[in-house]
């Protein structure tokens, strides 16, 4: 299974298949957030029992910052489990938060690969053997200059400061930190369609954040997967919205929106109430 991922990756390296304009399960790979964290970040921090999707990995690892002992995170995306993985052995493994952010986030170039060939040698200890055969496989191909800049992972441009902004937990001191609570942090993985596992995850939480998947979703699709969320009573499921909120609002009027305060866009939030049966 494991090797037969590596086989598409590499596939999709070398443009032999093309990635899908929709969400699949071997998907192009977000390397960082294109949402405003910091904006609804306090959901994370306020709630108990939460169920985020893995995407980039920033929701959870803010999740982690906040020191939660246990998240739970989902996706359709196989390959973006790869690479949370990857990023969490090289926030273990590399004790300077410069070299983490050079690694992930600064412009990859050939002229630096033999340097992220001895960051990888050093990450890839504290990989589990799946994740470990995974990049392994890769990197003995590709350098991680062409591999990070290979359709395998999103084409939108990275911005450092954006990056700052969005995980204050990259600042010096709480980047260690972090690695602390990484430690003794329990994450249960599922793989699959946030419709199917909204039916078959049998934990019920006080949040799930649903980033923007359900405008991927068709029409009417929503509404059904919040009626099947796994939430607690009075849990809430977020949707973020980039712009044209009135719009959304026109199609969920049961959901109330939190507008951003520093940027367009922000927040559907629809809360799990008590049926009354008469
Ligand atoms: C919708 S994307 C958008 C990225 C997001 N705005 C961010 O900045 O993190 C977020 C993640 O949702 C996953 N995804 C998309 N559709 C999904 C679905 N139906 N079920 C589960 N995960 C899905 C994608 O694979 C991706 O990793």
């Amino acid at each position: 299974m494991k090797e037969k991922d590596s086989l598409i990756a590499q596939q999709i390296i070398e443009g032999n298949i093309r990635n899908q304009a929709n969400f699949e399960s071997t998907s192009f790979i977000y390397k960082t957030t294109n949402e405003w964290i910091y904006e609804y970040q306090s959901y994370f921090l306020n709630n108990e029992k939460i169920l985020l999707p893995i995407s980039s990995g920033e929701q959870i690892l803010t999740a982690i910052s906040f020191g939660k002992k246990k998240i739970d995170i989902y996706d359709l995306n196989r390959f973006a489990l790869f690479y949370f993985h990857l990023k969490v052995a090289a926030i273990k493994a590399l004790k300077e938060v410069e070299n983490y952010l050079f690694f992930f986030y600064q412009d990859s170039c050939p002229t630096f690969d033999t340097i992220y060939d001895d960051f990888y040698t050093e990450i890839r200890n504290y990989l589990e053997k799946e994740d470990q055969e995974f990049w392994d496989f890769l990197f003995q191909f590709y350098d991680w200059s062409y591999l990070s800049n290979s359709l395998l992972f999103s084409q939108e441009p990275v911005y450092l400061q954006k990056v700052m902004k969005n995980n204050p937990y990259l600042e010096k001191d709480s980047y260690q930190t972090l690695r602390k609570e990484l430690s003794s942090v329990t994450i249960n993985s599922y793989l699959g369609d946030i419709s199917d596992l909204a039916i078959s995850i049998k934990e019920k939480y006080d949040l799930v954040y649903l980033s923007n998947i359900c405008f991927y979703k068709a029409k009417g699709e929503y509404s059904t997967l919040l009626e099947n969320l796994p939430l607690e009573e009075n849990g809430v499921a977020l949707t973020y919205v980039y712009r044209e909120e009135e719009k959304y609002l026109k199609e969920f009027p049961l959901d109330t929106f939190q507008p951003f305060k520093e940027h367009s866009g922000g927040i559907l939030v629809h809360q799990k109430k008590k049926k009354f049966y008469l």
